[in-house]
């Protein structure tokens, strides 16, 4: 799947509908979609607001608020490397860099054949277990520069 994918508005119609077209089920609705696209493309929250009858403005106010969210393409892959303090004095820096050479993209990016991103954080409060780094959900802890590629093969299956 490329970044550039185009929306299927009837996909996202089917989404609203297995929910019931329920308001209330809107966060239920934005994982699915997200799910989908791995972010929340504008044309799908512009179609959810018609069907539902919710201002734009609320359904991105609970898009931003949580982190899971993106309104940014994102890849099919999420890496985040934890960046806070403790992670950081333990070599989370190096690691990130890794992460960059090996996925031949900058923190903040997104692969152009869509499968991965990268991203990192400022704690993932389990400073014990650091350097973090969380793929799909997925915690990673006391990750080193040498670990970097199993972590990726894991995920390349
Ligand atoms: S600094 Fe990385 S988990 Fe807290």
């Amino acid at each position: 799947m490329s970044v550039n994918q185009t929306v299927n508005l009837d996909k996202v119609q089917e989404i609203i509908e297995r929910h019931g077209g329920n308001k209330s089920k809107l966060i239920s609705i934005l994982q699915d979609i997200q799910a989908v696209y791995h972010y929340l493309p504008a044309e799908a929250l512009k179609t959810i607001s018609r069907l539902l009858k919710i201002p734009l403005i609320d359904i991105v106010s609970v898009a931003t608020f949580y982190r899971a969210f993106s309104l940014k393409p994102r890849g099919k892959h999420v890496a985040t490397v934890c960046m806070g303090t403790a992670c950081h004095v333990r070599g989370a820096p190096k690691i990130l860099e890794e992460f960059e050479r090996q996925l031949q993209i900058k923190k903040g990016e997104t692969s152009k054949d869509g499968e991965w991103s990268l991203e990192s954080v400022a704690c993932l409060g389990c400073c014990a277990i650091g350097p973090v780094v969380v793929v799909d959900g997925d915690y990673h802890a006391h990750t080193s520069i040498r670990k970097v590629p199993n972590i990726l093969k894991k995920y390349r299956k």
